[in-house]
């Protein structure tokens, strides 16, 4: 189950990728590493694109904040996907990776009026609106330019997702969007209406990530048709677009069972369609915002086991080259992870051990109990589904400078973001005069 992609166990007993030995490219680039395999990736943005597509108007964006640099945005283009920004920062990466502005959503509960104004400047397709505050915001700074914006309305439907509560975000109490069953959302959209320099073309949502339950996504597809339908009923207005944001479990470790795009695709448009023949209104284009299922699963860690501590009658420690800098999700969701000793990988499971990083934190671990052959040091661990959420949320915390990722492809590997070194930890810091000691 955690061989995805073109990972496959090769005949000297080690994990590949794209045609290379984990091995090699160890000793080619160094650890940590992240490895993104470009087949799986590709696949991915297909399999999202043909399912979303076959069913109906639909475009499916790539959520980028699950993983973003120019390399990535260029293959998500090069596969026809749309792209989610949430924020300037993510916003800039795509503009100059040459990426379509039109097929740009922007998404974000606070965003500046340097951020705004960067996505009028570059006409991105649509600005999806938060709160009344950024819809003023957003019409002042549009009549000054004598510009009108797409936008869509991000609604939060009161629906709770099954995952992780920091990771929530459909539910009522809820710093996102309009909450739709207090009315909050229904003065939205008056209200947008009414504003100046501002074209209300649909509705979002987002319910949450890394879910598996089919029916909160149906739920929350109903509601928002309903809404739809209210909107057109009571107001004589109807929006083209439906936007039920990304969120679409993958496997990480035994229980999670994701499904295909396919049945995600079902779920969502034959819902839609059916809300809109109901009700006898026109049937919306369908977006959806993946960025995990598309990047997830096609990226590994690898790192180097070092030290070693056996706790007598407890646990055995075994501690990598990386940690929560390079992976957070361990400490800030309970994430569990599935790992095998790539050049060991054809070796039983012989010990339970637990996989410690190198932070100055008892609370850095990557791995708790995992069953792994003998490990010593010098041997490369290799995490699964680390595609998603590792690098975008990494940091230089104890100083560790970040790793580098590489893309691999038919027995080709290829450097996407380089290795931190010492000299960039400091690039930035400064020394005022007065702190200058005389000699
Ligand atoms: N659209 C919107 C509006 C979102 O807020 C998100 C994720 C997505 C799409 C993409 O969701 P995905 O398909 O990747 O699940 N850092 C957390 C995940 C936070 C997700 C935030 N929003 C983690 O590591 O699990």
């Amino acid at each position: 189950m955690y061989l995805t992609g073109t990972m496959q166990i090769n005949e000297s007993g080690h994990l590949e990728i794209g045609g290379m030995d984990v091995v090699d490219l160890a000793s080619d680039y160094g650890t940590p590493l992240w490895v993104i395999d470009e087949q799986g990736f590709r696949q991915n943005c297909r399999a999202f694109r043909e399912a979303f597509n076959r069913q109906g108007d639909s475009l499916v964006l790539y959520a980028s904040k699950a993983l973003t640099s120019l390399a990535i945005i260029h293959m998500v283009h090069e596969e026809g996907l749309g792209l989610d920004v949430v924020s300037g920062g993510e916003l800039y990466t795509a503009l100059q990776a040459g990426f379509p502005p039109r097929l740009i959503y922007f998404h974000g509960n606070n965003k500046n009026t340097d951020e705004i104004t960067l996505a009028i400047d570059n006409s991105v397709g649509r600005i999806v609106v938060d709160n009344f505050y950024e819809l003023s915001l957003l019409s002042d700074l549009c009549r000054a330019k004598n510009y009108t914006q797409d936008i869509l309305l991000r609604i939060t439907p009161g629906v709770e997702a099954h995952t992780h509560e920091f990771i929530q975000t459909g539910q009522i109490d809820s710093k996102f969007g309009f909450t739709l069953p207090d009315g909050q959302a229904m003065e939205g959209v008056k209200t947008a209406l009414n504003t100046p320099n501002i074209n209300l073309v649909g509705l979002h949502c987002h319910i949450g990530s890394q879910v598996f339950e089919m029916d909160s996504f149906r739920q929350a597809t109903a509601l928002m048709m309903d809404f739809m339908v209210e909107i057109h009923n009571k107001l004589g207005y109807q929006l083209d677009e439906i936007d039920m944001g990304g969120g679409f479990g993958i496997y990480y470790s035994a229980g999670d069972e994701p499904t295909y795009a396919e049945n995600w695709a079902d779920a969502v448009m034959s819902t839609v369609e059916e809300k809109a023949r109901q009700a006898n209104i026109n049937i919306p284009r369908v977006i959806v915002e993946p960025g995990r299922s598309i990047v997830g699963p096609a990226g590994v860690t690898i790192y180097s086991i070092g030290s070693c501590k056996e706790v007598n009658n407890v646990r055995k420690y075994l501690a990598v080259d990386g940690g929560m800098a390079d992976n957070i999700r361990p400490a800030l969701y309970d994430a569990k992870y599935t790992a095998i000793l790539a050049n060991k990988a054809n070796l039983p499971p012989q010990e339970t051990v637990s996989i410690a990083g190198k932070c100055c934190e008892s609370g850095d671990m990557i791995i708790w109990d995992i069953e792994l052959p003998v490990a010593e040091a010098g041997d490369l661990l290799v995490v699964f589904a680390t595609g998603a959420y590792n690098y975008s949320m990494s940091s230089n915390y104890n100083r560790l400078p970040r790793p580098a990722m590489i893309l691999v492809n038919d027995g080709n590997s290829d450097l996407i973001i380089k290795r931190e070194t010492y000299a960039d930890l400091t690039s930035n810091d400064l020394i005022p005069p007065r702190l200058k000691l005389p000699r």
